[in-house]
């Protein structure tokens, strides 16, 4: 990526040679370039930044003399991992130029400037703000933006009601800059964020039990349709066995295994702090006295060691950091069959045309499916 002051070699995470997709776009070369221009804001004090996918903001701005500290709130695991990777190529060392925090640390105390990558769930952009919204002064400069398609007059609303007087600018290259003044006497609605709900009356064994969401979370506000089906075709007696919930979400998969399997040992991992902290908090909330859980934010599997699990559960992302594709599901398959023991058996759910049962099978030998309905189907693979 190139701007006025430098170039920088930046990927996303994991890190692979032949990735077709950038890890920046023009929403972030336009918001660099805005705050290079010669009637540019000053980017002096505390500069926070937030939703940085990849680290292409904190990675090109920790090349600019300015702020005295640059802090990079974000709720991704593979961001965070590549913003290291970034920032380490670019010659920052970590704890240095950039201070990393996730969406579960607390936020700042005070933000002279709050650079927002508006994100692609506007629950995750309502959270961050009202988080943030105690760190902001009367002169916090306040710039967001992202590319035409995910600034919704919803978003300008957030931004309206949560900092204050709101503003865009013209779209170049199908990029948006958002423009803020915080007005110190707003009186801001109370954050929403987290959601609980019972879940309801067809969801198997954990019908009517409670599960708490953090905004961002997959299907925060009800049961996704595929989950749903996912809870009636979970695999019997698992009692004394180890599960993983691979891509946990609210935890609901892990906690249906812990109800019907009370001295199952369920292990459940995220690559968003934000899934993270609702499985926990669904748990707590939920699960039978004495449940065996321990949580895990990682890239896939996390740090489960190789052949340790008997059973693997897992509704694989559809999306990738906006990129529709599989291959977020293929390396979570390949990571599951590391994880398991021999014997040891994944089950998938996932929509009928993704056709995953042809990468199940070259991935375990085999595949049977085990359930479906007219959108979803929930496939079974073993490690032989
Ligand atoms: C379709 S949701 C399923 C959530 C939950 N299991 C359910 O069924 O409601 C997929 C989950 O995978 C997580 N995820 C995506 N990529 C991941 C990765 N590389 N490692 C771990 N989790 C990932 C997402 O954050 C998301 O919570």
């Amino acid at each position: 990526m190139t701007t006025s002051w430098g170039e920088y070699a930046l990927t996303r995470f994991p890190e692979h040679p032949r990735d077709p997709l950038r890890a920046w776009d023009a929403a972030d070369e336009y918001l660099l370039r805005h705050l290079a221009a010669p009637d540019a804001p000053a980017l002096t004090g505390r500069v926070a930044v937030v939703g940085d996918r990849w680290g292409a903001l904190v990675t090109a701005l920790a090349g600019r003399p300015g702020p005295d500290e640059l802090v990079q709130i974000t709720d991704s695991y593979l961001g965070r991992e590549a913003t290291r990777a970034n920032l380490a190529r670019a010659g920052h060392a970590e704890g240095g130029a950039v201070r990393l925090l996730t969406t579960r640390d607390a936020p700042p105390d005070r933000v002279d400037v709050l650079l927002v990558r508006v994100p692609k769930s506007l629950a995750l952009l309502e959270d961050q703000l009202h988080r943030l919204a105690p760190a902001l002064h009367a002169g916090t400069v306040v710039v967001g933006t992202g590319m035409v398609k995910e600034i919704h007059t919803s978003t300008l609303r957030l931004f309206e009601q949560l900092v204050g007087p709101t503003r865009t600018s013209l779209a170049v290259r199908k990029a948006r800059l958002v423009h803020s003044a915080p007005d110190p006497d707003l009186e801001r609605p109370a954050n929403p964020w987290p959601l609980r709900y019972a879940l309801p009356k067809d969801a198997a064994t954990v019908a009517g039990l409670t599960v708490v969401n953090h905004a961002g979370v997959f299907c925060a506000d009800r049961l996704d349709i595929g989950t749903r089906l996912f809870l009636r075709h979970l695999p019997d007696g698992l009692d004394g066995r180890r599960v993983l919930d691979l891509g946990c979400g609210n935890g609901v998969v892990g906690l249906a295994v812990a109800v019907a399997a009370p001295g199952a040992e369920v292990v459940l991992t995220d690559e968003s702090y934000q899934a993270v902290a609702s499985a926990e908090e669904t748990f707590r909330a939920s699960a039978p006295a004495g449940a065996k859980a321990r949580f895990a934010v990682g890239d896939a599997t996390a740090d489960v060691p190789d052949g340790s699990v008997d059973v693997v559960l897992n509704n694989p992302p559809f999306h990738s950091h906006q990129a529709v594709s599989d291959a977020a599901a293929r390396r979570m398959f390949t990571a599951a069959r590391r994880a398991l023991r021999p014997g040891g058996e994944l089950r998938v759910v996932a929509n009928r045309h993704l056709g995953h049962h042809l990468t199940l099978r070259r991935l375990f030998g085999d595949c049977e499916v085990v359930g479906s309905d007219p959108k979803f189907v929930v496939l079974r693979a073993v490690k032989r």
